[in-house]
Formats: C-alpha cells, structure tokens, sequence
C-alpha cells in the first residue's frame, strides 16, 4: 500500500503482541491486557511530532533545560465500543488527555453507521485529536466519526486503529484523504460479513468476553 497517510507502526513488540491477540484460544483477560500494550506503542508513534517547549527545571545536581509538551491537552475520542479499549492504553501513556465518546454501532443489514452517543470535550479548536478503534473494516464507523469531529474545528485529527484492510482504507480515505492512519497491520481483506480476515475477529466481543 503506497499511501503516505496510513503508517503501518511495524515494530516487533506490535507484530508479536497482534500474533497473540489473532489467536482464537487468547483468552479475554490476555486480549483486554494485549489491547492496552499494543495501544500505547501504536500511540508512540501517532504522537511523535507532538509540540515541545523548554522548561527550566532542577535536578538534584544542578540546573538544565527540560522539554515538556506544548499546548492545550490533546483529545482521545473512542468509537464505542470497542475503542475502549485502544482508549485505556492511550490514557496510560497520556494521562492528561480528554476524553471523548462516539458511540456508532454498523446495521448488520446495511453495514451504514447508525449514531446513539456522542459526548465529547468542548472547545475542540485548537486541540489535537485522536481518534480511536480497533478494526477499520468497512471504514463506515470511522468517516462517520470524523464527519462529526471535524465540524467541531480541531487543530488536527489522526485515525490510530490495531487492525486495517485494503477496502476500510481505501473507503476512510475517499472521504477524509487529510486524516492519517496509525495502524498495527494492515489484513488481506473485508469479508461478505463486514470482517477483516484473517483479523481477530469482533473485537468488541473479545475485548468485553460477550460472545
Ligand atoms: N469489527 C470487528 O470487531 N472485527 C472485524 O473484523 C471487523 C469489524
């Protein structure tokens, strides 16, 4: 794939961390804690051109100029309810964060996104936001979602999901080309069913033990 908004974050620990959340026999404790691991490297990445400031600080030895981040608080958005659990990692490695709710389920029969929840914090311009959910598949949820974000004005928005395919990306894009994608891999393809295989199955049902 040769587009330049989505970086596949390829590192080992992610590679090996998706290998053992894919496995059908990861137990939900196992997939929930892999989430949570596998988000913040996946956060790593999307935030690397965060802003910085110099801060004139002590340490015990003397003093120094540190660096801390610039600006207002950045804003993690989850697409519920799987988003959740992308949410608990970022918040572990950005602890100051806001945090925003979309809650958008797919019809079955359409596979279009129907929206039930919308919460998120205000005064989004000149906020940095991140939007958040495991599986971009048909990609519907997630253009939906961003529609909704950006007619709030923030600074910039960034798509970070563990598992992409071909079509999701293709479909996220076509409406939002401005919106990089974070992802951990991307699949073979989308399936009659709306799944991306080989994937992991619904990542809600694993992530919350509901099957
Ligand atoms: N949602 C999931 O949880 N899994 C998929 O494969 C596609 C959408």
């Amino acid at each position: 794939m040769s587009d330049p908004q989505v970086v596949v974050v390829g590192h080992p620990l992610v590679k090996h961390k998706l290998t053992l959340m894919r496995r059908k026999e990861t137990t939900t404790a196992e997939f929930r804690a892999l989430l949570t691991e596998i988000s913040m490297l996946l956060t790593y990445e999307a935030t690397r051109d965060m802003k910085l400031r110099d801060e004139p600080i002590e340490t015990p030895i003397g003093p120094t100029t540190g660096s801390v981040l610039e600006g207002k608080k950045v804003v993690v958005i989850a697409i519920l309810r799987a988003g959740l659990g992308i949410l608990e990692g970022m918040i572990q490695l950005i602890p100051s964060a806001r945090v925003g709710h979309i809650g958008i389920y797919r019809n079955p029969e359409t596979l279009e996104p129907v929206e039930y929840y919308f919460r998120v914090p205000g005064n989004l311009q000149d906020r940095d936001v991140l939007i958040c959910d495991p599986m971009l598949a048909t990609g519907n949820s997630a253009v939906a979602a961003v529609e909704r974000i950006k007619k709030l004005g923030p600074a910039s928005i960034k798509f970070v999901c563990l598992l992409g395919c071909p079509e999701g990306i293709k479909n996220f894009h076509g409406a939002h080309p401005d919106v990089p994608i974070y992802t951990g891999a991307i699949d073979e393809r989308l399936n009659d069913h709306g799944y991306i295989v080989p994937g992991l199955g619904d990542a809600g049902d694993r992530l919350f033990g509901t099957k």
